[in-house]
């Protein structure tokens, strides 16, 4: 069985810090296959469209800004129970609150510059895939 997917961003905090080598070396060691991949950098505006989600929390506008400050590299990654397990992996929003060995606990620097993003469902996971790569971008 080949799995499901996630979708996964490596944030400016990750790729500024020349970390994106490392991040998505724990990544492929846990399994984790990678089906699409871009760097990009966002705008403030395409930010907000992705993280419209979250437009009623205090720190949208924060969150937007930040996440267009820097290039950042999205990916779509396959594994069994995809979604849950990637979760696993980068840890708690909060890196003060992630496991030891998680991606978070590694790498992020606050709840804000966190390292990485991950889908929290299957089918946010599809809508997130979709909303950065056509079918020609993924194998
Ligand atoms: S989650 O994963 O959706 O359950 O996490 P959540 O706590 O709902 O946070 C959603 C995203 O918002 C970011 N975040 C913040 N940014 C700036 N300031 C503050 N205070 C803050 N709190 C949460 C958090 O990093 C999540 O980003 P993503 O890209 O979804 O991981």
């Amino acid at each position: 069985m080949a799995g499901s997917i996630t979708f996964s961003m490596i944030k400016p905090d990750a790729y500024s810090a020349g970390n994106s080598g490392a991040i998505l070396k724990m990544i492929e060691e846990a399994g984790f296959t990678i089906k699409a991949m871009k760097l990009t950098k966002l705008t403030p505006e395409v930010a907000g469209k992705f993280y419209e989600v979250h437009k009623e929390r205090p720190f949208y506008g924060e969150l937007c800004a930040y996440m267009s400050s820097a290039p950042i590299i999205a990916l779509v990654l396959q594994k069994a129970n995809a979604v849950e397990e990637f979760r696993k992996l980068i840890g708690a929003t909060d890196p003060t609150k992630a496991a030891d060995g998680t991606i978070r606990k590694i790498f992020a620097k606050s709840i804000e510059a966190n390292a990485v993003h991950g889908s929290d469902s299957d089918e946010n996971a599809a809508i997130e895939a979709g909303f950065f790569f056509s079918q020609f971008e993924r194998v």
